[in-house]
């Protein structure tokens, strides 16, 4: 709300943390912050659904469509967005991450479709706006046809529907699905972008996700007490968790294909800490991979033992693991028995996990630390 000094809450909270220290001054994210701190007054201001002002003349206004921030992997775009999903009164809004919201979206086409009701989209779309009048993405991404073909017109309604956006990306609306398939088809949808929402970039000289690690290790050799200190020392510098309450970091239930879940003992702003035995010892493939390596940025796995034939189901899941995290970019953080090289040195799948063993070493260097999450 506009505070005392007319000052909203957003830009206050961010102010007292780069006063605090916790953030450093960053001119991009000062403008990001004026950009969402307006976008937030005039939310604010928005006359109640159904109140005598709305009746008289705001539901002939159309709500502002939103913000569209930019920029490489750990410039503070989730930090804002959480931020000003936090501060902005205004309801009812969700944040959700984008390919989780689109496989939703998918989901629910399929269900309108099967009703036989004509184009499904403007329904579904419409159902959407009917539940939620701000809509926060983090990591929009467009790596798929299905998404590129829909998009436009699943976002014309929602924007026409009075649904404000605001999203983060790795790439600026111009980027995206770059040298997708049907691409002249997805063109409309950043015409609309570019249209609609204030576009924003993010993209200051400073990586702070690798800043805060700090050049630590990412493969940390045996497993035992001293690397599990050190991974847990990464979670929290990775997570800005507060010291008092480390004792009781968040679990979550993943939702994986097939309608079932898995149990993510850590989980927290994108970050998740998993066991090797409770990823690669239980009956998981690769869609279940997938889910996570879409839905976390950083994946912190800890006990990977070494590889032979004694454990070679292990092993396979475990190949087959890293390449969905490679794929996507995931950050990986680990405890092993052994460098990446002596892994797996016996039995018949050594010789194919030469690939494994080469992508983990290319996953510790500072080239693909600073690569953006999510396939392309
Ligand atoms: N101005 C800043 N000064 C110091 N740390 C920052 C600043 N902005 C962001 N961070 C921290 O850097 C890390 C990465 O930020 P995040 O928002 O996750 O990046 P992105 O979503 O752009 O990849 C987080 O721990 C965040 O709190
Ligand atoms: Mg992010």
């Amino acid at each position: 709300m506009a505070g005392e000094a007319g000052t909203t809450e957003l830009k206050r909270r961010y102010r007292a943390l780069v006063a605090a220290g916790e953030l450093r001054p960053d001119p991009d994210q000062e403008r990001a912050v004026a950009v969402l701190a307006a976008l937030a007054e005039k939310l604010e201001e928005q006359p109640r659904r159904g109140s005598p002002i709305w009746r008289l003349a705001g539901r002939f206004e159309r709500p502002p469509g939103g913000v569209y921030m930019w920029g490489g992997v750990g410039r503070g775009k989730s930090m804002l967005m959480d931020l000003a999903f936090e501060t902005i009164h205004y309801a009812p809004k969700r944040r959700v991450h984008f390919s989780e919201f689109m496989l939703e979206v998918h989901d629910r086409l399929r269900a309108q479709r099967a009703t036989g009701a004509g184009d499904p989209v403007p329904h579904v779309a419409k159902a959407i706006a009917a539940e939620t009048k701000l809509l926060c993405f983090d990591e929009m991404i467009v790596n798929n046809s299905a998404d590129a073909m829909i998009l436009s017109r699943l976002f014309t309604h929602l924007l026409d529907g009075g649904v404000t956006v605001v999203t983060t990306s790795n790439r600026p609306p111009r980027d995206l699905y770059k040298d997708g398939l049907n691409r002249d088809l997805f063109l409309p949808f950043i015409a609309l972008i570019e249209r609609a929402l204030e576009v924003v970039p993010l993209n200051g000289p400073t990586d702070y996700r690798l800043e805060r690690l700090g050049g630590m290790p990412t493969w940390y050799v045996p497993n035992g007490p001293e690397a599990t200190a050190a991974l847990s020392e990464a979670f929290f510098r990775l997570t800005d968790y507060p010291v008092e309450d480390r004792t009781k970091v968040p679990s979550e239930e993943l939702h994986v294909p097939g309608g079932r879940t898995l149990h993510v003992p850590k989980s927290l702003k994108g970050v998740a800490v998993f066991s090797f035995k409770r990823l690669c010892a239980e009956a998981r493939g690769s869609a279940d991979y997938l889910a996570i390596a879409r839905h976390f940025h950083t994946v912190v796995i800890v006990g990977i033992p070494k590889l032979g034939p004694e454990n070679r189901n292990e092993a396979a899941r475990f190949v087959s693991l890293i390449d969905a995290l490679y794929e996507h970019k995931v950050k990986l953080l680990a405890a092993a028995d052994a460098p990446p090289d002596q892994l797996c040195t016996t039995g018949d799948g050594a010789f194919e996990f030469e690939r494994t063993a080469s992508r983990l070493m290319e996953m510790q260097s500072a080239d693909y630390l600073a690569r953006g999450h999510g396939a392309t």
